[in-house]
C-alpha cells in the first residue's frame, strides 16, 4: 500500500494522505539551525544542539505520536469554521492533502472549504532561522473573509530541564512583543545571551504568548479558544508556557492568492550589548531587526529558496548514476546521499526516535558517517575529524559521545567501547582517499581537549591502533571492553538490576571477554594505517602495522573461526559466542562482514564459506538478520542483546547497518548478483510497495527491520539516524557500482548483477568530472578501461594533468 510517490525530477517525496503509519519526517537546516518536520508539520527546532538550545517544545511519546509543531490555523470568519491546512492538529478531512518533502524543505498543505493553503518550510543557508511561507488561495466564486493564526510553543532552552523541572520553569518564562514580533527571552535576564523570535509579514490583528490563554482551560491545540472565537487575546506570558501566535486577517477575492510569511529564529547578542537601553532589561533588538526585515520580504525568501535548491543540486551532482534499476538510481542520486547529510548533521542525536536529550555525537557513529558524506562536504568532514580526534584520550581510547555545542567528551557515557578508536583510522583513511589532503595528518590535535596536549593527528591514529594491541585477551584477540560495534553485547556487565543502563554499567574490568569483530576491524585499520604510513615514507612504521595485521589475521584463523563461519566473541568465562556449540546465537553477522572487509579468508575459502552460511542462516526476504537463533531468554553474561524480545533490535533483528558489510563482502568476492539482491531487500524505495508492513518512510533507511523471530517480521523502526545510510551509500556506490576513490586515482571495479547491460556514472573527484560508462560484454567483472579514448592497464583511472576538468571513461566488463 502506498501513502505517496517519488517525484524524482523534483527530488521530492510526495505524501498524499496525512495518516501515514508513522510520522514521515524531513530535516530543515544543514548548518547550525535545524528543524525536524513531519508530514503534518509536527516536530521541533533547535540551534546546534538539540538538548541545550531547543527553540520549540516537543512532548515525547505523546498520543498521537506526531503532535506539537509548526501549526497554522485558518478560520472562515463568515461561518466560524476553522481548520489546519497541515491536517494536524484539527484533523479535518481535506479535499486534497499533500506533503512534499524535498532537499532541506517541506511543502505541506491541503484544500478545505474551497480554500487551498500550503506552507513552504525551510531554513535559508547561512541563517539561524526558519521560514514558513504560507500561500492561501480562494478557489470559490465569492469573496472570503479569513483569519490566519500561527502557533508554536517555546521550549525553555534545555530540553531535558524543560520537560522535568516544572517548579522552576513555571515561573521563569518571559517574552516581549514589539512591532508585531514575538520575542522569547526566558533566562535572558540572567546568563543567556540568546533569544528566539517569531515574526510575521502582515499587519497583526492580535497575538498571544501565554499558552493557556490562547488555548483556554482544558483545551488542546485542536480547538484553541482564540481560533474558535476568531480573535487573539493579546496575552503576555509571565511564567507558565510561553508560546508565539500571530493573528492576521485575510480578505480574499474569488480566485485570489495571498502570501503570508512567518520567520522563527534564534539570535545571540554580544554579552555587553544585551539590553537596550543598556541599563534596562529589554532585549537589544537592533542586531536582529535587519535579519527579520530581510526575510519578511518575499523576494528575499524566493532568492534564499533558490540558493538552497542549487546548494543541494551541487552536492548531489557529485555522484549521479543511471542504472537499469530505478530504486538504485533514486536512492543513490537523491535520498541516500541526502540521508548521509542528515546523519552527518545529527549523528544519532535528534529524530522522532532519538530524543535529542540523550545522545550527543557518537565517536564510532560519526566516523562511520564520514564514509557517506566526505565527498559532499570535505571541509566539514575535516573539521569533524579534528573535533572527534580532540576528544580522544591519551591512552588512545575515546569518549563514546561528545556534545555538539561544547565539543567536549561526554562524561556521563564515558568510554571503554574498545572498537571506538579504530573507527578514527577508517574515517581518516576515507577522507584522505577522497580529498588527497595529507596536511590533515600534521594538524595539531589535543587529547581530551586539554590545551598543551596537542599532537599531530597521525599520532592519534597510531595510538588508536596501539589501544587495541595494549588490550589483548587470553587468545590474543582484542578485549571487548564495555562493548564493540554491537552496543548490546555487554560481556562484562552482568547486570541483574532492573532498569540499570547496560550502556553505562561495567561490573568487571574485563580481562577475558574478547571480540572477533574488533580483530577484523583491527586488521582492516592496521592495513589502512600502513597504506598511509607508506605514502608518507614511514616504511618501518608501515611494516610494523602490517606485521600486527598479519598476526591478528592468523589469530583469527586459529581462534576466531568456527568451521563454517567466523566466531563472534569469547565471553567472560572464555566460552564461545556465535558458535555452533552455542544453543542460541550460533552465528552473528558482524564478524562475517568485517573479517572479510579486512581481507581475512579471501584466499583460503573461509570468506566464501562464511558468506554461504550467512545466506543459508541469516538472510530473509526483508534483509539479513544480526544473529540466529535469537536469544529466547535473558543471559546474564551477554547483557542487553538478550534483553530484547526475539527478532527485535540487536537480538536477531535485521539491523540494517551491517547488511552493507555483507553486500561489500559479496561484491569483493565478485558476486554482483547476490550483492545486489541483498541491497534491494532493504532499499527503502524498493520496499515502498509494502508500506503498510514496513511503516517507516520509503525514502530513507531505518535502523532496523524486525527479524524472522518477531511477530511483525518486515516492520521497520528508527528511521533516519542510522549508520545504514553511510554504509549503504558506500556499498552501492563504491562496491556494487564500484567507483571507488583510491590514493592513486578513481578505481572502477563494478560487481553488478549479471543481467544488467551496463550503467553510467558521473562522479566529481578532486575537482575533475569523470563521465564513466560501463558496458557489460560477458558475465564476469573483469574491467577493460579506456580513458579519453586510450586503453589503460588495470582498473584505476590515472589522475589527469592539472587543468583538465572532464574525463570520459569507457569500461567493458567481461
Ligand atoms: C540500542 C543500541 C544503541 C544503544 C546506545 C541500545 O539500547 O539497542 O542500538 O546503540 O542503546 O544508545
Ligand atoms: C546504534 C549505535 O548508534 C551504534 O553505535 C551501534 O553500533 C549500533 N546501535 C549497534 O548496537
Amino acid at each position: 500500500m502506498n501513502y505517496g510517490h517519488f517525484d524524482d525530477k523534483k527530488r521530492e517525496y510526495v505524501i498524499d494522505r496525512p495518516d501515514t503509519p508513522l510520522p514521515w519526517i524531513n530535516y530543515l537546516g544543514c548548518e547550525a539551525y535545524f528543524g525536524i518536520i513531519s508530514n503534518t508539520a509536527g516536530g521541533y527546532s533547535f540551534y546546534r544542539d538539540a538538548r541545550l538550545r531547543r527553540l520549540t517544545r516537543y512532548r515525547y511519546n505523546h498520543v498521537p505520536f506526531d503532535f506539537g509543531g509548526r501549526y497554522i490555523y485558518l478560520r472562515d470568519n463568515s461561518t466560524g469554521k476553522f481548520w489546519s491546512p497541515s491536517w494536524q492538529p484539527t484533523q479535518h478531512d481535506a479535499e486534497e492533502y499533500s506533503c512534499r518533502h524535498g532537499m532541506g524543505y517541506s511543502i505541506i498543505g491541503s484544500t478545505f472549504n474551497k480554500i487551498k493553503a500550503e506552507t513552504l518550510y525551510f531554513v535559508p543557508l547561512g541563517e539561524n532561522l526558519e521560514i514558513w511561507q504560507l500561500s492561501v488561495t480562494n478557489l470559490s466564486k465569492k469573496a472570503r473573509y479569513l483569519s490566519v493564526f500561527s502557533s508554536i510553543e517555546f521550549c525553555l532552552w534545555d530540553a531535558q530541564d524543560d520537560s522535568t523541572n516544572f517548579q522552576r520553569n513555571f515561573s521563569t518564562g518571559e517574552v516581549e512583543v514589539d512591532d508585531g514580533v514575538i520575542y522569547h527571552k526566558t533566562e535572558y535576564r540572567e546568563r543567556r545571551d540568546h533569544f528566539a523570535y517569531f515574526a510575521c509579514s502582515e499587519k497583526l490583528a492580535g497575538y498571544d504568548t501565554q499558552r493557556d490563554v490562547f488555548l483556554g482551560a482544558y483545551r488542546s491545540w485542536n480547538k484553541p479558544s482564540a481560533v474558535e472565537r476568531g480573535r487573539s487575546f493579546n496575552s503576555m506570558a509571565h511564567g507558565w508556557a510561553p508560546i508565539g501566535s500571530h493573528h492576521v486577517k485575510l480578505n480574499l477575492k474569488a480566485g485570489e492568492t495571498r502570501i503570508v510569511t512567518f520567520v522563527l529564529g534564534y539570535h545571540e547578542n554580544p554579552k555587553d550589548k544585551k539590553f537596550d537601553p543598556p541599563d534596562s532589561q529589554i532585549i537589544n533588538k537592533r542586531t536582529v531587526q535587519p535579519v527579520i526585515k530581510k526575510y519578511l520580504n518575499p523576494i528575499t525568501v524566493q532568492a534564499a529558496f533558490d540558493s538552497l535548491r542549487s546548494y543541494w543540486e551541487k552536492i548531489l551532482d557529485l555522484y549521479q548514476v543511471q542504472t537499469p534499476d530505478k530504486h538504485t538510481n533514486r536512492m543513490v542520486n537523491i535520498w541516500n546521499a541526502y540521508q548521509c547529510m542528515a546523519t552527518f548533521n545529527m549523528s544519532r542525536s535528534a529524530s522522532f526516535y532519538e530524543s535529542g536529550i540523550g545522545r550527543g555525537l557518537g565517536f564510532r557513529d560519526s566516523n562511520q558517517d564520514l564514509l557517506g558524506f566526505v565527498h559532499m562536504v570535505p571541509d566539514r568532514a575535516r573539521e569533524r575529524i579534528l573535533d572527534l580526534a580532540s576528544t580522544q584520550l591519551e591512552t588512545g581510547g575515546a569518549y563514546h559521545q561528545y556534545q555538539p555545542l561544547t565539543k567536549r567528551g561526554n562524561n556521563d557515557i564515558g568510554g571503554d567501547f574498545n572498537d571506538d578508536p579504530l573507527w578514527l583510522i577508517i574515517g581518516v583513511a576515507a577522507y584522505l582517499k577522497e580529498t588527497g589532503d595529507w596536511s590533515i595528518l600534521d594538524a595539531p590535535v589535543p587529547y581530551d581537549n586539554k590545551s598543551g596536549s596537542e599532537m599531530p593527528l597521525y599520532e592519534h591514529l597510531e595510538r588508536s591502533l596501539k589501544y587495541t594491541l595494549d588490550r589483548l585477551g587470553p587468545h590474543k584477540l582484542p578485549l571487548i571492553g564495555r562493548a564493540d560495534w554491537n552496543d548490546c553485547l555487554n560481556l562484562n556487565c552482568f547486570s541483574d538490576t532492573p532498569g540499570q543502563s547496560f550502556q553505562t554499567t561495567t561490573n568487571k574490568d574485563g580481562k577475558v571477554a574478547e571480540s572477533v569483530f574488533i580483530a577484523g576491524m583491527f586488521v582492516l585499520a592496521a592495513h589502512e594505517l600502513a597504506d598511509i604510513a607508506e605514502r608518507r615514507g614511514l616504511n618501518t612504521n608501515a611494516a610494523g602495522y602490517r606485521r600486527a595485521a598479519e598476526k591478528m589475521d592468523s589469530t583469527v584463523h586459529t581462534h576466531g573461526w568456527d568451521g563454517e563461519w567466523f566466531l563472534r566473541a569469547y565471553d567472560d568465562f572464555g566460552k564461545k559466542i556465535g558458535s555452533k556449540e552455542c544453543e542460541e546465537g550460533k552465528i552473528f553477522i558482524e564478524p562475517q562482514g568485517f573479517c572479510i572487509l579486512a581481507g581475512i579468508g579471501l584466499e583460503d575459502g573461509l570468506a566464501k564459506k562464511a558468506l554461504d552460511s550467512v545466506n543459508k542462516i541469516l538472510a530473509t526476504s526483508h534483509g539479513i538478520m544480526l544473529q540466529q537463533p535469537a536469544y529466547s531468554k535473558y543471559y546474564l553474561n551477554l547483557g542487553e542483546i538478550s534483553s530484547y524480545p526475539p527478532g527485535y533490535k540487536e537480538n536477531a533483528g535485521i539491523f540494517c547497518h551491517n547488511n552493507p558489510w555483507i553486500i561489500i563482502a559479496e561484491a569483493m568476492m565478485g558476486n554482483g548478483d547476490r550483492a545486489f539482491d541483498y541491497y534491494l531487500r532493504i532499499n527503502p524505495s524498493a520496499r515502498e510497495k509494502i508500506g503498510k508492513l514496513h511503516r517507516c518512510e520509503p525514502y530513507v533507511y531505518a535502523q532496523m527491520i524486525a527479524g524472522r523471530d518477531a511477530p511483525t517480521h518486515g516492520e521497520a523502526k528508527n528511521s533516519w539516524l542510522t549508520g545504514t545510510a553511510a554504509w549503504n551509500y558506500f556499498a552501492v556506490t563504491q562496491f556494487i557500482l564500484g567507483v571507488r576513490p583510491t590514493y592513486k586515482g578513481l578505481m572502477v571495479a563494478p560487481a553488478i548483477p549479471t543481467k544488467w547491460d551496463g550503467f553510467s556514472v558521473s562522479r566529481i573527484f578532486q575537482g575533475v568530472c569523470y563521465n564513466i560508462s560501463v558496458k557489460r560484454e560477458g558475465k564476469g567483472n573483469k574491467v577493460r578501461l579506456m580513458v579519453d579514448g586510450l586503453a589503460v592497464e588495470g582498473n584505476i583511472i590515472p589522475k589527469p594533468p592539472s587543468g583538465v576538468t572532464q574525463v570520459a571513461v569507457q569500461v567493458l566488463l567481461n
